[in-house]
């Protein structure tokens, strides 16, 4: 397996493109879920250097605290509830651009100020995601206003199906 991660320099969508053929390299000599996501997260983190980087399981009826990198976070959270709890209910990824104005956001962090949330298809799906089944969700969140757009969107969901 890689066993190092080159971290590029340049704009948001070169960084996605560098680390893109590293993630899928990094599924070539694991299938456990909980690993790659792990790998993935670490990955992310380091490129990116966000506030957090992360995985939520989804557990029952509730979504629990799987791989990270960051500050210790919030272990539970329940279907609908925040962004995460959100994301995993209406089966889309979310964008927010200012936490303190989405309403149920959880501050697992009160350096948050913007956040992205992507959920994770069992078959990396996601057209008809009503009943495509959720097993986990992406979360990322910035310690700036407006960090998240449309070049993060499109490729998060790519790596997220990656890992479906
Ligand atoms: N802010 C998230 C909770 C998870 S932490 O940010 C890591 C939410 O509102 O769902």
């Amino acid at each position: 397996m890689a066993e190092n991660l080159f971290i590029p320099g340049g704009n948001k969508e070169e960084k996605y493109q560098s680390l893109l053929p590293q993630l899928e390299a990094l599924l070539d000599s694991e299938a456990g879920f909980i690993a790659n996501a792990a790998n993935f997260s670490a990955a992310l983190h380091l490129t990116f250097r966000h506030l957090w980087t992360g995985f939520y399981m989804v557990k029952d009826d509730e979504l629990v605290l799987g791989p990270f990198q960051g500050p210790i976070a919030c272990t539970r959270i329940g279907y609908g509830k925040g962004v995460c709890g959100t994301a995993w209910k209406e089966g889309r990824t979310i964008t927010v651009h200012d936490v303190n104005e989405f309403p149920g956001h959880i501050a697992c962090s009160s350096l948050s100020r913007s956040e992205i949330v992507v959920p994770v298809f069992r078959c990396g799906v996601h057209e008809n995601a009503s009943e495509a089944e959720i097993i986990a969700v992406l979360d990322i969140d910035s310690a700036s206003v407006g960090t998240f757009d449309e070049t993060d969107k499109k490729f998060l969901e790519k790596i997220c199906s990656l890992l479906a």
